[in-house]
């Protein structure tokens, strides 16, 4: 896990375009506006795409079909999307996982706990980003970007309240530990998270 400065931690405070983003340490370069559009262009790329197939799934065959979607077919559409854009790292992550291998890290933890604040406060969900330099254990820097997701009324097949027997059944036996349901339209999911090495 990489050390993350706690510069990097602090409460953003900033107005204007730059709200959205987080601060930069004193000592460390701002985000190249160039990591920070291909960022944006593979969360939404990997967004789409997993929205198609979680479509298809759901509609061919109830979201018991759907699970598999998440569970296989999200880190290869992830993977695909990364390789593109020459980012290490694409997944996602949240506060309440359902996968104890999307837990977040200390500068995703941050972020997330952010974004709750930010919403909390009135901002809108779908527009909370961040994204930093972070500095590496073993020298050199990262980029590294979060995108906040909204829980929108298909998710809660899945991460509602109230799941079908069926659906619960199987997700308690590939998820014993599950954290991830409970979630009411509009709240936030997790985030989409990249890393880059620079
Ligand atoms: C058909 C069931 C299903 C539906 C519908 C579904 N998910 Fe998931 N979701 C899962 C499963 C299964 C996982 C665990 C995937 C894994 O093993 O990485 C998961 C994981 C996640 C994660 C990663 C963090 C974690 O909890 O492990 C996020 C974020 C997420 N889902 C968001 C959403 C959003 C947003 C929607 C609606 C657009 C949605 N999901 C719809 C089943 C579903």
């Amino acid at each position: 896990m990489p050390v993350v400065r706690s510069a990097l931690l602090r409460p953003f405070v900033l107005a204007g375009a730059l709200a959205a983003l987080n601060a930069p340490a004193a000592d460390a370069p701002a985000p190249a506006e160039a990591d920070l559009a291909a960022a944006r262009a593979v969360v939404q790329q990997f967004a789409a795409e997993l929205k198609n197939a979680l479509g298809s799934a759901i509609q061919a065959g109830g979201p018991v079909n759907g699970i598999e979607v998440c569970q296989q077919q999200a880190s290869g559409i992830a993977t695909r999307a990364a390789q593109q854009a020459g980012f290490t790292r694409v997944g996602r992550t949240s506060l309440k996982v359902r996968n104890p291998d999307n837990a977040p890290d200390a500068w995703e933890l941050a972020g997330l706990e952010d974004f709750e604040a930010r919403k909390a406060a009135g901002a809108d969900p779908a527009t909370l980003e961040r994204a930093g330099i972070v500095a590496l254990p073993g020298g050199g820097h990262e980029f590294r970007y979060l995108k906040a997701i909204p829980t929108a009324a298909v998710c809660l097949n899945c991460h509602g309240s109230t799941l079908k027997p069926e659906v619960s059944a199987k997700i308690d036996a590939l998820y014993p530990s599950d954290a991830a349901r409970g979630f009411a339209e509009g709240d936030l999911r997790g985030a989409f998270t990249l890393r880059k090495p620079l």
